[in-house]
């Protein structure tokens, strides 16, 4: 079946190509808690701001701010200094919104999507789809920019990928596609596969561990052959 062949190469793929970055460490280490906060700083980071310019500026904000407490007790100021470069202030104050309500003491820890998504300001669909399935290994795809440019083309979904319809059919596909058994993962290699191979401008097709079911490389391909057989 199609979902399973999909599953077992991007798994595979990924598990020989994947990055080292700092917070797939710290997703595995430490308490839940500890786990939940470190994936929660990366995604919000990683929202509109590329992996590379990321790095640096989440070591240092988690040598200063190791955990949710840590960040509830630091001053706005100090919040909107340590963001600055990354753009998009209201991030950096929403997360220190999230830690401090993580901090009353009567919220626990929020251990799925839903609650997550419910219980902390500025946790949207994305975010806690990717940090459940990340640290709880729940059963939810995390779909952002790249996974919508992957699946487009996998899928040939010829509608505008913007408009809600469209990502909302995404969704459904990535929900479908997702591997039960180990979906964090699942999810970090659909976003790695759409940075690193699958890439806006000239993809580099030739290295994709999905190309044999995808439905743009095999157009691709007819158009190329048929070309071929003009000259
Ligand atoms: N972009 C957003 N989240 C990411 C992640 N966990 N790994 C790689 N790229 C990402």
């Amino acid at each position: 079946c199609e979902a399973v062949e999909f599953r077992k190469n991007l798994l595979e793929w990924f598990t020989k190509n994947k990055r080292d970055l700092p917070w797939r460490q710290r997703a595995v280490q430490g308490s839940l808690e500890e786990r939940v906060y470190s994936v929660l700083v990366s995604e919000v980071m990683l929202q509109q701001t590329q992996v590379n310019t990321v790095i640096a500026y989440y070591q240092k904000w988690m040598a200063q701010w190791p955990t949710f407490g840590d960040l509830a007790g630091a001053t706005p100021e100090q919040v909107n200094e340590m963001w600055s470069g990354l753009g998009y202030y209201a991030r950096g104050k929403r997360l220190q919104e999230a830690a401090k309500e993580m901090s009353k003491k009567t919220i626990g820890i929020p251990c799925s999507a839903a609650e997550l998504q419910k219980s902390l300001p500025g946790v949207g669909r994305y975010t806690a789809s990717a940090v459940a399935s990340i640290v709880f290994g729940e059963k939810v795809a995390a779909v952002d920019g790249n996974v919508i440019r992957v699946l487009s083309r996998h899928r040939v979904i010829g509608a505008d990928s913007s408009t809600n319809n469209t990502v909302n059919e995404i969704w459904k596909i990535a929900d479908d596609l997702i591997d039960p058994q180990e979906p964090g993962k699942f999810n970090e290699a659909m976003m790695e596969l759409g940075a690193v191979v699958c890439t806006p401008k000239a993809p580099k097709c030739s290295e994709c561990p999905v190309r044999s079911s995808c439905l743009a490389y095999k157009s691709t391909k007819v158009r190329e052959k048929a070309q071929l057989s003009l000259k």
